[in-house]
C-alpha cells in the first residue's frame, strides 16, 4: 500500500492520524475496528475489519499487516480467520471482501487458504504508480473454517454500539 512507502519521519504519524481518524469517524453505519496481533507478549501486526452501510449490506472487508520477521509462518492466516470467524458468527456478516495487488502472494495465499473466491480485478493509482488489484469474496458457506474455537472479549459493548440485534 503507498502509505507503507512513506520515509520514517512520516510513518509514524501518518499511522497515528489514521488510528484517530478510524475511532473518530467509527459510526454503526460505517466503521473500521483496528485490532493488534501479539504473541508471546509481542505486537507482530495489526488486522483491520471494516464496513460501510453494514445494516444493509452485511458486508465486511479487512486488512492485514504484520511485520517482517513475523510473516510467512501462518499468523496471517490465523489472524484473518480471527477476523471473519467474528463477522459471521457474531456481526452476522454474510459477505467478507479484501483486495490485494496481483503480485503479493502472500496475502492472496492467505484468502485462497481461507476460501475466498476472486471477484475480478481492477486497475488502481498508488501514488505514480498503477497497480493492478484482485478482489476476493468469502460467504459463511466457502469459509474454511479453522481448527480452533473463537474466543472473544468486549463483544457487548461494541454490538450495543453498533445496534445489532442478536448475538
Ligand atoms: C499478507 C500477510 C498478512 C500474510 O501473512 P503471513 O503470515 O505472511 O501468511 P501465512 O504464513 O499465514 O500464509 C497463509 C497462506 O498463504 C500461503 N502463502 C504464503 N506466502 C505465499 C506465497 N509467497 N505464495 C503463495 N502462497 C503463499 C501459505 O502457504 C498459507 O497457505 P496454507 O495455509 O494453505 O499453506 C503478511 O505477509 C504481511 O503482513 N505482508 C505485508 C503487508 C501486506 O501485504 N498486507 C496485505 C495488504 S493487502
Amino acid at each position: 500500500m503507498p502509505w507503507a512507502e512513506l520515509p520514517d519521519d512520516e510513518l509514524a504519524p501518518n499511522m497515528a492520524q489514521w488510528y484517530w481518524r478510524c475511532r473518530a469517524n467509527f459510526t454503526k453505519e460505517s466503521w473500521t475496528l483496528l485490532l493488534g496481533v501479539w504473541h508471546e507478549d509481542e505486537l507482530l501486526g495489526v488486522q483491520d475489519i471494516g464496513a460501510k452501510n453494514f445494516h444493509t449490506l452485511k458486508t465486511v472487508s479487512t486488512g492485514s499487516w504484520l511485520k517482517r520477521s513475523a510473516q510467512g509462518q501462518g499468523f496471517g492466516k490465523e489472524m484473518r480467520a480471527a477476523v471473519v470467524s467474528y463477522a459471521f458468527d457474531y456481526l452476522d456478516a454474510e459477505v467478507a471482501e479484501s483486495e490485494a495487488a496481483v503480485w503479493n502472494q502472500q496475502s492472496l495465499g492467505v484468502s485462497t487458504a481461507l476460501g475466498y473466491e476472486l471477484n475480478g480485478i481492477f486497475r488502481d493509482g498508488w501514488g505514480e504508480k498503477v497497480e493492478t488489484v484482485q478482489r476476493v469474496h468469502l460467504t459463511p458457506t466457502t469459509f474454511k473454517r479453522p481448527t480452533w474455537t473463537l474466543k472473544v472479549q468486549g463483544h457487548e459493548g461494541l454490538k450495543t454500539y453498533l445496534k445489532l440485534q442478536g448475538s
